[in-house]
């Protein structure tokens, strides 16, 4: 499929998506998220594919919403048009999605960071929910999932003030799993998705919706959600093969990777 504003690749079962509009820092127009979905969908689909890695440039993973595009719209354009579900959707993608993230992650560009599974940054990489200077709120997520993945201290002294975090401060709060230098972001995420998708795919996607659905339910419902996930596991001739693997002492070979 031919993108205007992102770059699609697979490299081994790995799929990449960067985003490329560099002249707006990659903010991210209605088109720009309906390509992003499209393009995860396709990754998702496609068996040969295990993670998918998501990233920017090294100046920006992405700037935020597009400021420019969405000034004169309504409330009601917006309501019209369910303005921002596309990443309501890429949310639901079931295949483990990294973000790769450089440099300004603003606003939408957080947001999107926040639906990746995790997030590995470099040293450069600056999260923030500026937009209460804009006059409005998050709106892809950004008040739900910072709270969750920071606490309330932090989450609200962003959402309300604006001020940026960095990468640092990101990693000590939990925003990101790892902070590398800017060099090897890319080849460390990909390495890491590399390692994800050398695993069972259909497991690796119940471990991913058991993860999350720490942040949808009691502690109760999701150990029970847990306990059906795995053993959804034992239907699998994967765990059959990952088990005996281990007891003959060689590599797995799984089938479904
Ligand atoms: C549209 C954007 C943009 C954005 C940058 N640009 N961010 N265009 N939407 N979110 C454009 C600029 O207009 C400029 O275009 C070009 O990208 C380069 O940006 P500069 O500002 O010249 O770069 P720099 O001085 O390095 O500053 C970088 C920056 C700044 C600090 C990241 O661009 C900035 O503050 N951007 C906005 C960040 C933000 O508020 N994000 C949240 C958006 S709201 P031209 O054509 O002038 O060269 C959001 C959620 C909305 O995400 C949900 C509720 C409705």
């Amino acid at each position: 499929t031919q993108y205007s504003l992102i770059l699609t690749e697979q490299r081994g079962r790995v799929g990449l998506i960067t985003l490329n509009r560099p002249e707006a820092l990659n903010a991210l127009s209605d088109t720009m998220g309906r390509e992003i979905l499209a393009a995860a969908r396709a990754f998702d689909a496609d068996p040969g594919v295990g993670a998918i890695v998501i990233t920017g440039s090294s100046r920006a993973f992405a700037a935020g919403a597009d400021i420019k595009e969405m000034a004169s719209k309504s409330s009601v354009d917006m309501y019209l048009a369910d303005w921002f579900s596309a990443w309501d959707e890429l949310a639901r993608v079931r295949t483990p999605l990294i973000a790769a993230v450089a440099g300004h992650a603003l606003g939408g560009g957080c947001e999107l960071a926040m639906i990746a599974d995790f997030i590995i940054a470099a040293e450069n990489a600056k999260f923030g929910q500026p937009e209460i200077k804009l006059g409005v709120i998050p709106g892809m997520g950004g008040s739900q999932r910072l709270t969750r993945a920071i606490g309330k201290a932090k989450a609200m002294e962003m959402v309300l003030t604006g001020r940026v975090m960095g990468a640092l401060e990101a990693e000590a709060a939990g925003l990101v799993a790892r902070v590398v230098p800017i060099d090897a972001l890319l080849e460390e995420a990909m390495e890491t998705a590399a390692t994800i998708a050398s695993m069972s795919k259909p497991v690796a996607m119940i471990a991913k919706e058991a993860v999350n659905a720490a942040f949808e339910s009691t502690l109760a419902e999701g150990v029970r959600h847990e306990r059906r996930g795995i053993f959804a596991c034992f239907a699998t001739e994967d765990q059959k093969e990952g088990m005996a693997a281990f007891t003959e002492k060689r590599p797995a070979n799984f089938k479904h990777r």
